[in-house]
């Protein structure tokens, strides 16, 4: 039973706390818990010890006892700023990411202009992989305290992190947007201004916003990277076209006629292919947009792509596919895992054409569905050598006659690179014979396998 009414007790109780404090500060936490609790244990100024228990639980390494004393001080007073502060960095330290954001924002709640609070919430939804929600908070510390530099150094983390390298590039790359625009402008000008445009993937809006200039009077966009979709927004935004362009941060797969679309769209544009053409699942995406989002005679830009490449030898790219005696060991069981398809800047990197250039896929974009495809492909050898592998790029058709590639003897520094699909062993291959190989695709990666059985 707590006696703090007898002035004896009471003395002895602030003495008890002075002491627990003093061997706090002299670094004995053990002996200063057991101060506080027998303090507490009296009833004596509850909120003012707590705080400092659950600190020391903390340095203790104790997160779920300090968490338990959080909990004794929010449940005197709920809207304790620091309790609910301390408590969310201790729930986050324990991987209660959720409670960790909740309690965080509560903080933030009451406690709106510290920069701190706010700037630790942004850091566990960033954990959370909630990173356009943290680049918002990032922002607010920022500007609460815009000489922070931890605080400018994540805002930039953030969005760089968010954003894949390659999109800078790709709007520097003057011919694929000069090609897009050429494509865009016909389409609008032979079905005019009131043709209905649907832009996936917007990104910056590029785009969406040469059809608007082209003259389309209503551009419905979607970009499913919600920090790049509202960035887009933005630029359309600025650029005076917000009237005309509306950016959804959805997946198309989420675009439904009757919701975002008034009606089914008359012109596709869309930029979502990767260096191999597939791994950004353009086939599953047309196919999606053919079935529900466009009419049927719809034009589609880009309406082909083809995948072209040429045998190749290289001891540079040798060196990032194979692997043999290293050391005096022998570690060539580790090729297996060797990149299968390795991005190559065509112009930087030293490497022997084994063969003409070959038209490897095909893909007819205004086709309402895509098979995966398999067939032998017989390339004639034009140069004896050690074949590593195809070096592969890509050819756009976006229009009658206006086209796009990125052959290697020429392009250098867009958005695409080019692609050397590596042979599971180089092959030595003499000029006027030919290679075997498997062609094809699984829809969502090329298929280059050579069938024939290597020489020594
Ligand atoms: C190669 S970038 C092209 C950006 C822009 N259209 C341009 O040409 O400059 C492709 C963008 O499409 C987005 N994307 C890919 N598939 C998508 C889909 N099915 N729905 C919405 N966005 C998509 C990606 O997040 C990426 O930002």
């Amino acid at each position: 039973m707590n006696d703090l009414g007898s002035p004896d007790r009471l003395t002895e109780t602030r003495a008890a706390l002075a002491e627990a404090m003093a061997l706090h500060e002299q670094g004995d936490l053990e002996g200063a818990e057991l101060g506080y609790r027998s303090v507490l244990a009296q009833g004596y100024r509850a909120a003012e010890v707590l705080p400092l228990l659950a600190g020391l639980l903390g340095r203790l390494s104790r997160p779920e006892d300090a968490l338990a004393a959080w909990d004794q001080l929010l449940a005197i007073e709920p809207d304790h700023k620091v309790a609910l502060h301390e408590q969310g960095l201790t729930l986050h330290w324990l991987g209660r990411t959720a409670e960790a954001i909740a309690t965080l924002e509560r903080a933030c709640a009451i406690d709106p202009d510290n920069p701190i609070a706010i700037g630790n919430l942004a850091v566990v939804l960033a954990d959370a992989g909630r990173n356009l929600e943290a680049i918002r908070y990032f922002r607010r510390a920022l500007a609460l305290q815009p000489d922070n530099l931890h605080l400018r150094h994540q805002v930039r983390r953030l969005g760089s992190g968010s954003v894949p390298f390659w999109h800078i590039p790709m709007m520097n790359d003057a011919p694929r947007n000069d090609a897009f625009e050429a494509a865009i402008k016909a389409a609008i000008g032979a079905a005019g201004p009131e043709a209905r445009v649907l832009d996936i993937g917007a990104g910056s809006g590029l785009l969406s916003l040469m059809a608007a200039r082209a003259g389309a009077q209503k551009v419905v966009a979607c970009e499913m990277e919600p920090m790049i979709a509202e960035m887009a927004q933005q630029i359309v935004v600025q650029n005076g076209y917000g009237d005309r362009i509306k950016v959804h941060a959805k997946s198309s797969t989420e675009l439904a006629v009757g919701a975002e679309l008034d009606a089914p769209a008359d012109i596709l544009v869309s930029e979502i292919l990767s260096s191999d053409l597939l791994t950004e699942k353009v086939l599953d995406t047309f196919e999606d947009a053919h079935r529900r989002l466009l009419a049927p005679d719809a034009v589609v830009i880009p309406r082909a792509a083809s995948a072209i490449g040429c045998l190749v030898a290289s001891q540079n790219l040798a060196d990032y596919a194979f692997v043999g005696d290293v050391s005096g060991f022998d570690l060539s069981a580790f090729t297996a895992f060797a990149p299968q398809r390795l991005p190559i800047h065509g112009t930087m990197t030293a490497w022997d054409r084994l063969s003409e250039d070959l038209e490897l896929v095909r893909l007819d974009l205004t086709q309402k569905k895509h098979d995966a495809t398999l067939a032998r492909l017989c390339i004639p050898v034009t140069a004896s050598g050690r074949a590593i592998g195809i070096v592969q790029w890509m050819h756009i058709d976006l229009w009658q006659g206006v086209s796009f590639d990125n052959h290697p003897d020429r392009y250098t520094d867009g958005g695409w690179l080019q692609v050397l699909h590596s042979f599971p062993e180089p092959i030595e291959v003499v000029a006027g014979e030919t290679l075997d190989i498997a062609v094809g695709h699984d829809r969502i990666t090329l298929i280059l396998l050579p069938l024939t059985e290597s020489r020594p």
